[in-house]
C-alpha cells in the first residue's frame, strides 16, 4: 500500500472514535472576515453516538441494509487519486501565500495546478485545502470529507480529485484536492462590496440549485446525509455561479431502522444551526432545512445571519425579519439595497414564506428538500412566465411595472390595484396552465 493512502483500518478506527468520543463545537460567523479565528472548542454537551446501530462493523450490516458511508467508500475509493505531499508541494509553489485563496476553520486554502490523471493534456487548476495541525479533530473531520465527498456525485456537491496523507518524519500532512470554482463563495458575493452585487435571477438560481444538492444529500443516496454546516461560505460558485455545496467535515449519517434523529454532540455554525438541534442533540435531516432558511434570508437581504455591529434589533437577522412578514406592506424593506429594486416583489414573497415553513420552531412541521426543491422550481417558472409577458407586452409593463418593487406609499392603493387588474388581464390572455389558474385566483381575490 502507498505510504500516503488512508489505510482502511484508519478509517474505521477514527468512525468509530467518531461514535464515541465527544467533541463539541461551535463557529461563529458574525464576526467579519478579518475577525476570523479557528473554531472554537466548547464544553461537551453529550456522546456524540448514534441512536442507531453501530455501522462500523462490518458484521452488522445484512445483505439487505442499506450500506455505511465507510462501505460505500470502499467501493468507490477507487475513483480518487492520491497525491504525494511533493506533488502537491510543486501544484502550489511550495503553499506560495500568493496563491492562498482562503481560509477556514479547517486550514488554508490555495489554488494549485496538477497534471491530468493520464498525465497528457493541458494542467488541471484546483483548490488544495491544506489541514492546519488541529489534532485529532481537524483529522476526523479531513477523514469524513474524503469519505463523504468520495461517495456522493451531483452537479451541485463540490468534486473531490483526490487527497494526501502522510505520516513522515516531519509531522502529520493532510490535505483535499478539489476541483476549482471560479467564483469564490456566496458569502463572498453577498457581503464583501469588492464583488459586484448578485442578480436576482442568479440568486435565485443559487436558491434551487443549493436546494438540489441538499436534497439529493436527504433523498438521493442509499444512506441518507445530514450536511450540518450549510451557510452561505460553504456554498462555492462556478464559472456561471452554479452552486456546489463544500465542506463535508461535519456531515454525518442521517438515522436508520426508523429511528427519528441521530443524537450526537452540537456541531456547527452560530446563526445557521436549528434550535431544536442545539437544544437537544437531535440530529435531522430538518436542521439542515432550517440552515437552508437561514441562508435563503441571507440572499434575500444581503446580510448576515448574525451582525454585531448593527443596532440591537437588527443582530438576528431572523428576528429583525420577523417584523416584515411576507404578507405584509413592509416587506419590501428587507429586501438587499444592492439589488436596486431589480427583483420580482411576488417571487420574493413567495421565497420568503417559503423560508418561514424552513424555520418553524418544530423540526416535523418543516418541509422536506425535495419538497421545497418543487415549490422553488414553481415560483420561478411563474416568475420567468411572468418577466417573459412582460418582455412580449412592454407597453404594459409601462403602465404598471408590478414585478418591481416599489415602496408602499408610492402609488395611491387603489389606483395600483387597478392598474395591476388591468397589467394581470392583459397578461392572463397570454397566460398558460399554472400561472392563468393563479391569475384567476388574484382576479376571483379581487377587491382592495
Ligand atoms: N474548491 C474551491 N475552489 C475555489 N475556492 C475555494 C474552494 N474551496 C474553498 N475555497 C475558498 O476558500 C475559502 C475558505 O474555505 P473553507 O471551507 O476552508 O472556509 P470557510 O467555509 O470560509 O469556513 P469554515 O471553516 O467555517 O467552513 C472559501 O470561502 C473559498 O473562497
Ligand atoms: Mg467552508
Amino acid at each position: 500500500m502507498p505510504k500516503n493512502h488512508i489505510p482502511k483500518e484508519i478509517c474505521f478506527k477514527l468512525f468509530k472514535f467518531h461514535a464515541m468520543k465527544c467533541f463539541h463545537y461551535f463557529k461563529d460567523k458574525s464576526r467579519s472576515k478579518g475577525q476570523r479565528s479557528a473554531p472554537e472548542l466548547k464544553e461537551e454537551r453529550k456522546s456524540e453516538e448514534y441512536s442507531g446501530p453501530d455501522r462500523i462493523t462490518k458484521s452488522s450490516c445484512s445483505a439487505a441494509s442499506p450500506r455505511s458511508i465507510p462501505e460505500l467508500y470502499e467501493e468507490k475509493a477507487h475513483n480518487l487519486r492520491v497525491f504525494s505531499f511533493s506533488e502537491l508541494r510543486q501544484a502550489t509553489h511550495d503553499f506560495n501565500l500568493l496563491l492562498k485563496i482562503g481560509e477556514g476553520g479547517f486550514g488554508s486554502v490555495y489554488k494549485g495546478s496538477i497534471k491530468p490523471f493520464d498525465g497528457k493534456g493541458e494542467p488541471v487548476v484546483v483548490a488544495i485545502k491544506k489541514l492546519d495541525k488541529h489534532g485529532l479533530q481537524g483529522h476526523k473531520q479531513w477523514v469524513a470529507e474524503v469519505q463523504f465527498l468520495g461517495v456522493v456525485d451531483h452537479p451541485n456537491l463540490v468534486k473531490l480529485i483526490g487527497y494526501c496523507a502522510v505520516d513522515g518524519e516531519r509531522g502529520i500532512q493532510r490535505l483535499l484536492v478539489y476541483e476549482f470554482m471560479q467564483n469564490k463563495s456566496l458569502e463572498d458575493h453577498l457581503f464583501r462590496r469588492v464583488f459586484p452585487p448578485l442578480p436576482w435571477k442568479t440568486r435565485l438560481q443559487i436558491i434551487l440549485e443549493a436546494a438540489e444538492g441538499l436534497a439529493y444529500l436527504h433523498e438521493g443516496l442509499e444512506v441518507q446525509v445530514i450536511y450540518r454546516d450549510f451557510k452561505a461560505s460553504n456554498v462555492l460558485l462556478d464559472e456561471n455561479f452554479n452552486p456546489k455545496l463544500s465542506d463535508f467535515g461535519l456531515a454525518r449519517e442521517g438515522p436508520m431502522d426508523g429511528r427519528s434523529h441521530v443524537s450526537t454532540a452540537v456541531v456547527g455554525t452560530y446563526g445557521y444551526a436549528a434550535p431544536d438541534y442545539v437544544q437537544t442533540g437531535h440530529l435531522t435531516d430538518k436542521s439542515d432545512v432550517w440552515s437552508f432558511g437561514v441562508v435563503v434570508y441571507e440572499i434575500l437581504t444581503g446580510r448576515r445571519s448574525l451582525e454585531r455591529g448593527r443596532p440591537k434589533a437588527e443582530q438576528k437577522l431572523l428576528d429583525w425579519v420577523k417584523l416584515f412578514p411576507a404578507d405584509g406592506k413592509m416587506f419590501s424593506s428587507i429586501m438587499d439595497p444592492r439589488l436596486q429594486n431589480q427583483f420580482s416583489i411576488r417571487a420574493a414573497r413567495e421565497i420568503a414564506k417559503l423560508a418561514d415553513t424552513c424555520l418553524l420552531n418544530s423540526p416535523k412541521d418543516r418541509p422536506k428538500m425535495s419538497q421545497v426543491v418543487e415549490r422553488l422550481k414553481q415560483i420561478i417558472q411563474v416568475s420567468d412566465e411572468e418577466n417573459a409577458q412582460e418582455i412580449e407586452s412592454p407597453e404594459v409593463s409601462d403602465i404598471e411595472p408590478a414585478e418591481t418593487e416599489k415602496t408602499s406609499n408610492q402609488v395611491n392603493v387603489s389606483e395600483s390595484w387597478k392598474r395591476r387588474m388591468a397589467h394581470l388581464a392583459k397578461l392572463g390572455e397570454h397566460a398558460e396552465g399554472a400561472s392563468r389558474r393563479r391569475l384567476m385566483m388574484l382576479q376571483r381575490a379581487g377587491v382592495p
